[in-house]
């Protein structure tokens, strides 16, 4: 029997924001502006910067803040996470690199918490760390045959087409029938990256080499399998109609897989908007005649995935058939399908990984913590250490949604200003210059802002001068080190600015 899945549970509005109690002055031993570290610089951690800014001055105080990320370029998951032919997230962008480019946040990219820098180091610099991680990594997906060669985790493709710099060079495109599990907007970017003709991401800023692997890819055929009904993805309406507009590919749908019950029925009509707009997209395509294109994305539901079989590699896709239940979830029927397909890509969700000396719920993937102030065993704050973002409540939600966690966890912070340790480090009088004397004398090149900006400006300049496409805005540099290189031949800026 299959396992059945609970009802989908909406992303949970974050609490009505409490008005951040006015700081208590004077502070007790603190010498000089409040000094805090945030560890990731995705959108969690830099609106945790801005809104710390803004929050600490409108209380008439100082703050000075250092922004790290493992990665030499800021911006998280928007750089290697949202798909290439998704550029309508430039908005976003702009107001993040506004606020970077204020000069108040220190970007110190190339450093990596747990490896370069530890908590000690942390705690012994700042009266605060703020945690952004997000979650980088596959969640697991536990059935037979998960780890033959060609089964693969969806965010180690998206890391491969966005040109993280971590990411292996090549990716074997072999198949010509792929399986794609899960029914979020990840496995639909997954699906879309891999059906689409290449000629139409030259305009993006993929790198050559990911170009050039999708050139050779043999695909005709992407299935992509929801465990539940037409009523219960997890696409949004925008992504899930964008298929249907994919040039040279024909989205096919099955009607044995639209439950027409009554008590499916009135979910339906008893739903949201945004489920009923997809629920008309996919029921026009029951009807829409294929256009005989060389390539096809199929959308299956009602298939909980059982077993990935093959020998010495991946050869077909099995899946127990489901049928829906009263409560919105689904039962195992008992019934098998089996898929041959080369190819199995799983979408079943991100997952936090853990940082070294920091709490862990290995459960959920995400530091424990209330409302952001990160717990200890027995459930008490830890003064100092708090977790906004993904990190904070698991990888769910829109890049918008990171703002209201970030009020949140700051709102905390603020709170808790009279309670902050003070950073017990010989700064000789220089705070910010004493941890870039640390990250020195480790051997660590860090990169800046103004680092980026020449990295961003070399970036803009390979698409200019890509004649391979009309409009590019920019190639993507992928290796770390010319990343660092590129970034270092602009000046240094170390201090901070006020
Ligand atoms: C494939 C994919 C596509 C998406 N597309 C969209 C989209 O089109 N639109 C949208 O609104 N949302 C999209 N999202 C959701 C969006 O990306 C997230 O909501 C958002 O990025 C979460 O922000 P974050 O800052 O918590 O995490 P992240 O963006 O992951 O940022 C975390 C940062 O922490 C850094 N980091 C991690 N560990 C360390 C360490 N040990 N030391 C130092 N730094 C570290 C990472 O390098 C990273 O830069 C997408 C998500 C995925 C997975
Ligand atoms: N363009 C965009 O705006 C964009 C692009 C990408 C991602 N995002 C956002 O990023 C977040 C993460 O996206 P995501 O797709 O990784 O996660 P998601 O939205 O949570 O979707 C995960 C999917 O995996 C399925 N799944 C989980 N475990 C499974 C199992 N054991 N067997 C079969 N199926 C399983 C889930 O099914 P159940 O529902 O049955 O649990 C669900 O369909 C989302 O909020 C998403 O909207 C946005």
């Amino acid at each position: 029997m299959t396992r059945s899945p609970s009802a989908p549970q909406p992303l949970r509005k974050p609490e009505p924001l409490r008005k951040p109690e006015p700081l208590r002055k004077p502070q007790p031993t603190r010498a000089g502006p409040l000094r805090v570290a945030i560890v990731g610089a995705g959108p969690a951690g830099i609106y945790a910067g801005n809104i710390l800014r803004t929050m600490v001055r409108a209380a008439g105080d100082e703050v000075a803040i250092d922004l790290y990320d493992s990665l030499p370029a800021p911006y998280g998951l928007i750089r290697y996470g949202v798909a290439p032919d998704h550029p309508r997230i430039k908005g976003i962008v702009k107001s993040l690199h506004e606020m970077l480019d204020a000069g108040t946040i220190r970007f110190l990219g190339n450093v990596s918490f747990g490896i370069d820098v530890d908590l000690a180091d942390l705690q012994a610099h700042y009266h605060a760390v703020i945690f952004a991680t997000g979650a980088i990594r596959d969640t697991d997906l536990d059935i037979p045959g998960i780890d033959l060669p060609g089964s693969y985790g969806a965010a180690d493709f998206v890391s491969w087409f966005d040109g993280h710099p971590d990411a292996p060079h090549d990716w074997p495109l072999d198949a010509t029938d792929i399986a794609v599990i899960g029914n979020g907007n990840v496995a639909l970017d997954v699906a879309r990256m891999l059906a689409k003709h290449p000629a139409d991401l030259l305009s993006t800023d993929i790198p050559a080499t990911v170009h050039a692997g999708l050139l050779g890819s043999p695909v005709t055929d992407v299935h992509v399998f929801g465990r539940r009904g037409p009523g219960q993805v997890k696409f949004t309406p925008i992504e899930l109609r964008e298929l249907g507009d994919v040039q040279g590919v024909d989205v096919i749908v099955y009607g044995e897989d639209f439950p027409r019950d009554e008590n499916s029925e009135a979910r339906l009509a008893a739903s949201n908007n945004q489920v009923k707009v997809m629920s008309r997209t996919l029921n026009g395509w029951l009807t829409r005649e294929p256009t005989g294109a060389s390539r096809r994305l199929h959308l299956h539901f009602l298939h909980s995935p059982a077993e990935v079989s093959g020998t010495d590699r991946v050869e077909g896709m099995r899946f127990e058939r489901t049928a829906p239940t009263e409560d919105g979830g689904v039962r195992g029927t008992g019934e098998f399908l089996d898929y041959p397909v080369q190819a199995v890509y799983r979408a079943v969700g991100y997952r936090g990984s853990a940082l070294p000396g920091v709490p862990f719920d290995a459960v959920r993937g995400v530091l424990p913590n209330d409302g952001g102030r990160i717990l200890a065993a027995d459930g008490t704050p830890l003064p100092g250490l708090y977790a906004t973002g993904w990190i904070k409540r698991g990888p769910v939600g829109l890049i918008g949604h990171t703002k209201g966690d970030a009020v949140e966890t700051v709102t905390r912070l603020v709170e808790d200003l009279a309670l902050l340790p003070e950073p017990a480090a010989e700064t000789g009088g220089d705070a910010g210059e004493a941890i870039l004397r640390l990250l020195g004398e480790r051997g660590i090149r860090h990169t800046t802002w103004s680092g980026w900006l020449a990295l961003d400006a070399h970036e803009r300049a390979l698409g200019d001068a890509d004649e391979s496409a009309v409009l590019r805005e920019r190639v993507k540099v992928v290796p770390r080190g010319e990343q660092v290189d590129i970034a270092s031949e602009a000046v240094l800026v170390t201090t901070w600015r006020r």
